[in-house]
């Protein structure tokens, strides 16, 4: 077994994409929440823990590698799949009194997160128990990302914290004493909620992270996978009320279902294109099909087959239909996206709002300001993106709102540095009237690193341009 680079894999960064009806059956890549939580409560078990079904990808390689920094034994090999398979052997025990050699204070374990928002936030979580000096610090869209939600619950926890500016990376992290608390969070945030849950594994005491709404709860059914006592509660109002009891995490084997955040650019190609596309083995978590219920209120027959569990998750088969136009029911207001439903589709608001310009009736997304701080500004760079091909979008404060019975047309586009919107402009490309330049689309390797393998594969045609 190999010690493989996951992500190591190079895409072109200008493609053309052109024209033309893609169907099929796809694999697509292993879940990238998934995937970091795979590798990360690996590396806190307490014995080594089988991983499969990891995505090969550049964000997955920045978990990887960090935590081997941090000390973790991590052997990842290719599985005929292309996804990655092997062996954590972490032993990253959580402890609450921190400690220092000899009382001198050893120097700062510097973790490069590279693109990942994720691993950057919940490897926060996990830092502050260590008893080590740790910064973590990521690439330039990272370093615009803020993280000062994550930093008020870890200080209120008394970890030792601080932040550029007071709110953006590098973050540092040095030891201290923590506490059991609870939490109340003003936005319902896996990221945020994840990070807490695992800093409270290293306190004495049971930590409870309240949300006003509830976000995909991987950490808690890994957690409760490994053996842990993790309760979930919704309250009558809403709120999402976790309560994690530290203990050991048991865990011999641990598995990734498939992304339905990469499914999501498939399933909308098939519903607005001229076949069928079948995307097996799809985490169907609960906090992730907002995307399959915005389809099917857009008129989009999406029917879900084989359901099972896998590590802890819902899975299944998602099989989504192309409708005649004539047969998309019509609706003459647009299709509404608020609230909780905007958490669980938080990742595919890029490639709805091409549905929504695709559709009868037209989408409206309120309450999303929280795509402002993603990879990158996502309501403006949707916006442009829409423009460059000729649609037209509202664009708001917090969303958008999208006129339906357009068509994309072909012009250049530039994914700047996110890799949702470069998969957006390419099924955007295969939907319209002529071809898509895109630039920037090697960024789709922090998630996708087969996309184009995938789209040549469903009938889909491409070609590179000079770099
Ligand atoms: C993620 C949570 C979401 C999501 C991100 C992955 C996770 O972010 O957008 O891509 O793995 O916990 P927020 O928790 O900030 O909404």
């Amino acid at each position: 077994m190999t010690d493989a680079k996951p992500g190591a894999r190079r895409l072109p960064d200008r493609i053309r994409v052109l024209p033309g009806a893609v169907a099929g059956t796809v694999d697509v890549v292993g879940d990238k929440s998934l995937s970091h939580r795979c590798l990360m409560i690996g590396a806190l078990a307490v014995d080594e823990v089988t991983v499969s079904g990891l995505a090969p990808s550049g964000d997955v390689a920045s978990t990887a590698a960090a935590l081997r920094l941090l000390g973790a034994r991590i052997e990842l090999d290719s599985a005929a799949d292309g996804s990655l398979t092997g062996r954590v052997h972490g032993g990253l025990q959580l402890r609450s009194t921190p400690e220092l050699a000899d009382g001198r204070v050893a120097r700062p374990i510097a973790i490069d997160c590279g693109n990942s928002g994720t691993t950057l936030r919940l490897l926060a979580g996990v830092a502050v128990g260590l008893g080590r000096a740790v910064v973590l610090d990521g690439d330039h869209s990272l370093q615009r990302r803020p993280v000062d939600r994550v930093l008020e619950p870890l200080r209120e926890m008394g970890a030792d914290v601080s932040a550029r500016d007071g709110r953006l990376p590098p973050l540092e992290v040095r030891p201290g004493r923590l506490q059991p608390i609870t939490w109340r969070s003003p936005v319902a945030s896996a990221q945020i909620k994840s990070a807490v849950i695992l800093a409270g594994l290293g306190v004495d005491g049971p930590t409870t992270v309240v949300s006003p709404a509830p976000s995909r709860d991987h950490t808690e059914r890994m957690l409760r996978h490994g053996g842990l006592d993790v309760v979930s509660t919704i309250a009558a109002d809403g709120s999402e009320n976790v309560t994690v009891h530290p203990g050991a995490i048991v865990l011999s084997e641990v598995s990734a279902a498939r992304d339905p955040s990469a499914a999501a650019f498939w399933h909308v190609a098939g519903a607005f294109g001229t076949g069928r596309i079948t995307t097996p083995g799809v985490c169907l978590n609960e906090g992730r099909t907002g995307a399959l219920d915005v389809l099917r209120a857009l008129g989009v027959d999406v029917l879900i087959e084989d359901s099972g569990e896998s590590s802890g998750e819902p899975v299944g088969t998602v099989v989504v239909s192309s409708r005649r136009a004539a047969d998309h029911p019509a609706m003459s207001q647009p299709v509404q996206v608020s609230g909780t439903l905007v958490v669980r589709s938080i990742d595919e608001l890029p490639i709805l709002a091409l549905a929504g310009a695709l559709s009868s009736c037209g989408l409206e997304v309120r309450d999303a300001g929280e795509l402002r701080v993603k990879e990158s500004d996502r309501i403006q760079a949707v916006a442009e993106l829409f423009r460059a091909l000729g649609m037209q979008l509202e664009e708001r404060v917090d969303g958008f709102l999208i006129r339906g019975g357009q068509r994309p047309g072909g012009g250049s586009v530039h994914a700047g540095g996110d890799h949702r919107l470069a998969m957006t402009a390419a099924i955007a490309a295969t939907l319209g009237t002529a071809p898509v330049d895109i630039a920037g689309f090697s960024s789709v390797a922090t998630s996708y690193p087969a996309f184009l393998d995938d789209l040549t594969a469903l009938g889909g045609r491409w070609e590179p341009l000079d770099d």
